[in-house]
């Protein structure tokens, strides 16, 4: 096999699931690790999160709400291809992590419950890959149990979502009366395997849908109702055009059950034919626009999370690069382009779904965890010459703003830098007032603020309060100097700076920033702000 880094990076299939919760966004992972030979039994994704949740305190949360707030990744080969698996937070306080996911994905799986087909965090998720352009494969879920019509289903993705529903398979019936799906390619019948009395029976192999043996699995009204709509939608929907999709106007869909692995061979089957590979990036060098292709010779890539402590045994900080052109191997140097630092990845990690490991080499579209001491930040840029610049990743004007204070004072300085620590990660924002000793911070959701106690108290033993602020919005200002500075100088209570030093706006209300925009005219208040 080449070894090429643009063959290699042909067969880096890289994705993310979104959904709605509920709609079975693990059982739907850790079956993909089971089609894709990653572990051997279902329930051991949740084996493993039970076991690292009772060691690691501030997973306690996602223990008790049952949700999953931490992002990570899970890399299998399968066929001959390497798939990434990007986890992302399904809860919607934790939308700007999943975006920042978002960017490192190529592709994305959305899961529909086929009982309520597109749901409002579906449809938010749909729109940040949108902008980002990232195709997306549709996994219908849940048609063990009673659900909509298939129609019903595509029309609400054509009208919701404006993007061509083109289904590769189609679903005899759904809940008890569900018999299995028929591959609409190959006129081949996949049937539904029945819970036997001593459990789960193996799904029978396909059969030709034309055959005789397909009475064995559907009556003749089945078999007709099956014909008849598998014609229906042949005629009205528009057939799978792979370029199509790769745009982002159309998704092939797919029916199944995650739960009873039904479908999840063929999902997986999809995602490795039509998923794209990693793609050329759009960057910056020496001020020049360019574009980094996965072929290149030079490593690059960029850092789309950060996170702390995964592993209370190892207090490390664990930077998640995505990498984007070459062929690393285990101990180069690479450069951070805005500081210029010079590391040495001597531990990099891949993440396979039954642990870590030390990756030796890896290529554009894999993921590997590079443990640091605070050097590598959401956003950074890191390459061979530490000139590359790829575009930054967004951080968006928070909507809850509160002061946060240390029942301890003599504990004032500790809470500064676990702030600071906490910001650079990324799962708050931290807005240092001009005037006044407490800091503020913000947040998308209430539940970013629990997780911030809970993890200021278990791992920087912290016992904090946040107290409401007298702030309702902030905004990043930037223009013209003179006004900038006549700006500043006229509302110096409300100034503040966040963590790269940049000029902060807090505001009581969005009426406050309005008023003030009109004022100031040559002002931009920013909601959203790429690092510079
Ligand atoms: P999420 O990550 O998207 O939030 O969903 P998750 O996989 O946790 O699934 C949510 C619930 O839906 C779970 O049930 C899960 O077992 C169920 N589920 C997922 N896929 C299917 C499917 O294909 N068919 C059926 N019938 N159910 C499915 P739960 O009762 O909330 O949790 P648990 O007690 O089963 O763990």
């Amino acid at each position: 096999m080449s070894h090429s880094p643009a063959a290699e990076a042909a067969r880096r299939r890289t994705f993310a699931i979104i959904s709605h919760p509920d709609a079975g966004k693990t059982t739907l992972t850790e079956n993909l690790l089971l089609a894709g030979g990653a572990i051997r039994a279902a329930g051991q994704v949740r084996a493993r999160g039970e076991n690292r949740r009772t060691r690691s305190d501030w997973m306690k949360i996602e223990r008790e709400r049952g949700i999953s707030v931490s992002a990570s990744v899970m890399t299998f080969d399968h066929d001959g291809l390497m798939f990434n698996l990007l986890d992302t937070p399904g809860h919607e306080d934790f939308s700007e992590d999943t975006y920042r996911t978002l960017t490192a994905a190529d592709a994305a799986v959305m899961v529909l419950d086929a009982a309520k087909g597109i749901e409002p965090q579906t449809l938010k998720l749909f729109e940040v890959c949108r902008l980002r352009d990232i195709p997306i494969v549709t996994f219908i879920n849940k048609m063990d149990r009673e659900a909509q019509d298939p129609f019903a289903l595509l029309d609400e993705i054509a009208s919701k979502l404006a993007l061509d529903p083109a289904p590769l398979y189609w679903p005899a019936g759904s809940g008890g009366r569900f018999k299995g799906m028929l591959d609409l390619r190959r006129e081949k019948f996949i049937p539904f395997a029945k819970k036997g009395a001593d459990g789960e029976q193996g799904h029978p192999e396909p059969i030709a849908f034309k055959s005789n043996a397909i009475v064995s699995y559907l009556d003749p009204d089945e078999q007709g109702e099956l014909a008849d709509g598998a014609m229906l939608v042949q005629e009205a929907a528009k057939p799978f055009d792979p370029q199509s999709f790769l745009e982002g106007h159309m998704t092939p869909v797919f029916f199944g059950s995650a739960l009873r692995h039904f479908g999840v061979d063929q999902l997986l089957e999809g995602i490795g034919a039509y998923a794209p590979p990693p793609k050329n990036v759009p960057a910056m060098r020496a001020g020049e626009e360019t574009h980094v292709a996965p072929g290149d010779r030079e490593v690059s890539g960029f850092v789309f999370k950060v996170q702390a402590n995964m592993d209370p045994n190892h207090r490390d900080r664990i930077a998640f690069l995505k990498l984007t052109s070459g062929k690393f191997a285990r101990g180069m140097k690479l450069k951070v382009q805005n500081t210029g630092k010079q590391l040495s990845v001597n531990a990099p990690i891949m993440f396979f779904a039954s642990d870590r490991e030390l990756a030796e080499e890896a290529y554009a579209g894999d993921v590997i965890g590079i443990p640091n001491h605070g050097v590598l930040r959401v956003g950074d840029s890191l390459s061979e010459t530490g000139t590359l610049r790829f575009a930054g990743l967004p951080n968006f004007a928070p909507e809850i703003l509160q002061r946060v204070r240390v029942k301890d004072p003599l504990k004032a300085k500790h809470l500064n830098k676990a702030l600071q620590g906490l910001a650079e990660e990324g799962v708050t924002q931290l807005f240092r007032p001009n005037i006044g000793a407490d800091f503020i911070v913000g947040a998308v959701g209430p539940l970013q603020f629990e997780v911030m106690a809970d993890r200021l108290a278990n791992e920087y033993q912290l016992d904090v309060i946040f107290e409401p602020s007298p702030y309702g919005e902030a905004r990043w200002i930037a223009g013209d100097k003179a006004d900038l500075e006549d700006f500043q100088g006229k509302h110096r209570s409300g100034m503040a700076t966040d963590i790269d030093e940049q000029p902060v706006y807090l505001a009581k209300s969005a009426w406050e920033i309005g008023y003030a925009a009109e004022r100031y005219p040559k002002v931009r208040f920013e909601r959203a702000k790429e690092r510079a």
